[in-house]
């Protein structure tokens, strides 16, 4: 078969390997303790489910405008005022296939073949992808601990270049969980924009914070594009349901791209999403980034105590990203030896980094506190015998 460059370069998630072992040794009676998956693991809101049926049963079957339907647009322009306190036009408002399908609008519409795209390492794999799929040329910026894992000013400007096009940043990071300064996301706007380029803030994790650190980059000015979905703090990962905002000029190209690309978003998920900001789910929500919360502060604690190193306590998002240096030489190594020998799962670095893979694992928190406390006394488990 032959397969185009673009795709034979477009590599998997190595965590898939892991999963896949996973589920084998699950299907042979092993318990596994899944920290590797990046997704909620509480259901969708009741609220939501009964409008998602409601959507489904009253004929909502039909395709939405390409830019979603006009109440779901105006719901999230809304929540914005009510939360934030930022007024944004419904009609800077997209809603699309995911914040996924909301970032290959923004590439399809900002890169040329050739252009850079600027983004932190270690980041959101899919984002090289993308912008090798519209033939943009990504330049990976090294961040680590001292920045807090995000891109600043001083580095976006040292990296900036004639062909520089886009700036991408996700706060909170996925893998990191850290959350950028909003002092240092306005220097980056205001740069970018002095140079004509464009920012995408990636806020999927939005909601998904623990302590001061809510804010939006909506306003910020220049070419800004903020990218933003139902998945994670909504808990709708497979109603494939995402948002982005954008200024009113690019309205006509998403428009152009999106009807081209998608035809739309599920019908029956803007429907469902309608409920989402309602006050009725907001508390179902909120209790849950509590318990989100505790779930970070049980195992920040347990795996620094364990040897791991995690220089910042992340402020959102369900991840910790940790240094295993000086327990493991290879990070890829440990994590299959982790699965095969006590049975926890865990991501690899080299999922988000091309530049430091080796040192670093990801661990989600996306499961019971239970399941956390076994994890972390499989670990200890493990530790102490490769030790001996
Ligand atoms: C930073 C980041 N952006 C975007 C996505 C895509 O999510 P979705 O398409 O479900 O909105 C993910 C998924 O894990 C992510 O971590």
């Amino acid at each position: 078969m032959r397969v185009s460059k673009r795709a034979q370069e477009i590599h998997p998630f190595h965590v898939m390997e892991i999963l896949a072992r996973a589920r084998a040794l699950e299907a042979e009676g092993r318990s596994i303790i899944h920290m590797e998956v990046g997704e909620p693991d509480f259901e969708t809101p009741q609220p939501i489910v009964d409008a998602g049926v409601e959507a489904l049963q009253s004929g909502r079957h039909h395709y939405t405008p390409a830019l979603g339907l006009p109440a779901l647009r105006r719901k999230i322009a809304e929540n914005y005022q009510q939360r934030y306190g930022e007024s944004v036009d419904p009609g800077r408002v997209a809603v699309t296939p995911g914040s996924s399908g909301g970032l290959q609008l923004l590439i399809a519409l900002l890169v040329n073949p050739g252009d850079q795209v600027l983004m932190a390492d270690p980041g959101y794999p899919c984002n090289r992808h993308f912008a090798r799929l519209f033939e943009g040329e990504v330049v990976a910026i090294p961040v680590g601990a001292a920045e807090r894992f995000q891109l600043t000013a001083a580095l976006v400007e040292q990296y900036w270049s004639e062909r520089s096009r886009v700036v991408m940043i996700s706060s909170p990071s996925n893998p990191t969980g850290t959350v950028i300064a909003p002092d240092e996301l306005e220097r980056i706007a205001e740069f970018v924009q002095r140079k004509g380029g464009a920012l995408i803030v990636d806020e999927i994790y939005q909601g998904l914070t623990y302590g001061d650190t809510g804010g939006t980059a909506v306003n910020l000015p220049g070419d800004l594009f903020v990218v933003n979905s139902f998945s994670k703090y909504y808990g709708m990962t497979g109603w494939r349901l995402g948002w982005l905002v954008a200024p009113k000029a690019a309205m006509d190209g998403l428009d152009r791209l999106s009807q081209n690309l998608f035809l739309a978003a599920p019908t029956p998920s803007q429907y469902a999403a309608l409920v989402a900001m309602e006050p009725e789910t907001e508390v179902i929500l909120q209790s849950r980034r509590d318990e989100f919360q505790r779930r970070r502060d049980f195992l920040y604690q347990s795996l620094t105590a364990l040897g791991f190193k995690i220089d910042h306590l992340p402020e959102g998002a369900f991840y910790l990203y940790a240094d295993c240096s000086a327990l493991s030489r290879d990070s890829s190594l440990f994590a299959m030896e982790l699965l095969e020998q006590v049975g926890v799962a865990i991501t690899p670095g080299k999922d988000f980094s091309t530049l430091d893979a080796k040192r670093w694992v990801r661990f989600a928190y996306t499961i019971s506190l239970e399941k956390l406390q076994d994890g972390v006394e499989r670990l200890a488990q493990f530790l102490q015998s490769s030790v001996n």
